[in-house]
């Protein structure tokens, strides 16, 4: 395992399974994962939209992409100069100019990180996308094959890491709903028998494709537009604040080096 040393003092990332890098959290930034292996479910459109919302609020996201389509990144460079700046971190570039652990390195003071993961990850890749996240977000679509690949993948999750604490950090997503959608019982019943919550349910909407093209998130559109949209991103909103930035709930696992509080960054031994 390759250690990637930072030049910022609090944070570094591993190169970890399949060459994912995996964050050592040494600072207050939090970081949100959002997987599922199926394409098209939505990860770049929540990724996207995350961050925007964060911007919105005075924060600082920054959109780690770790998908080779770029979607994230591409979304960035459509962003009008003058919306709240995202700094975008083209995680699946290999350049050769610079280290690896400068070209993953988020800004100093980003918070939270926002990882957008690509599709076809299975069990390593989910554990390695996934390790030391704060909070694992999973979009899924309403059809049958949808749902049955994301059974497969919140499996394979939750048996990379086999903790209730785990379990704590996920948030389903229900996506592209159209009115009177009922294929998600099959869905419901499994996450309410581990724990697991639907968090939000985002309607079919135009809003979206217009948010990729024009660089800008559903917040940031006009009211009149996107009202049917915000009371979802409301919910999910406040299930993430409470999930990343109240301190009461639980705390992520430990980074498998166990390094998570640890001020000075020590060179793992290869494996
Ligand atoms: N709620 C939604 N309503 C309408 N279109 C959506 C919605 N969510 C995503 N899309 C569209 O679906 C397509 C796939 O979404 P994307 O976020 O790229 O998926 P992924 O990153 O999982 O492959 C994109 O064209 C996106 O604009
Ligand atoms: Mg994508």
């Amino acid at each position: 395992m390759e250690l990637l040393q930072n030049a910022a003092p609090n944070t570094c990332f591993i190169l970890g399974l399949q060459n994912f890098p995996e964050r050592v959290e040494l600072q207050d930034m939090k970081t949100v994962v959002i997987i599922n292996s199926k394409g098209g479910s939505g990860k770049s459109t929540l990724a996207a939209n995350l961050a925007a919302n964060y911007a919105l609020k005075g924060r600082n996201p920054a959109i780690l992409d770790l998908d080779p389509q770029g979607s994230s990144m591409r979304w960035l460079q459509n962003r009008p100069d003058d919306l709240p700046v995202i700094h975008g971190i083209a995680g699946y570039e290999k350049k050769s100019t610079v280290t690896r652990s400068w070209q993953l390195q988020p800004p100093e003071g980003t918070d939270p990180l926002i990882v957008d993961t690509p599709a076809g990850l299975e069990r390593t890749g989910l554990a390695a996308t996934s390790r030391g996240a704060d909070a694992i977000l999973i979009p899924v679509m309403p059809s049958d094959i949808d749902i049955h690949a994301a059974v497969n993948c919140i499996s394979e999750l939750l048996l990379t890491t086999k903790s209730d604490m785990t379990q704590k950090r996920i948030g389903i997503i229900a996506n592209r709903v159209r009115a009177n959608t009922r294929v998600y019982g099959r869905l419901e019943r499994f996450l309410r028998s581990l724990d697991i919550p639907l968090v939000a349910t985002f309607r079919d909407s135009q809003n979206y494709t217009r948010s990729a093209e024009l660089g800008i998130g559903i917040s940031e559109m006009p009211l009149w537009q996107v009202r049917k949209d915000m009371g979802a991103w409301k919910e999910l909103l406040s299930w993430l604040d409470s999930t990343l930035y109240d301190s009461r709930n639980v705390r992520p696992l430990p980074s498998r080096l166990g390094v998570r509080a640890v001020p000075q960054m020590v060179a793992p031994t290869a494996s």
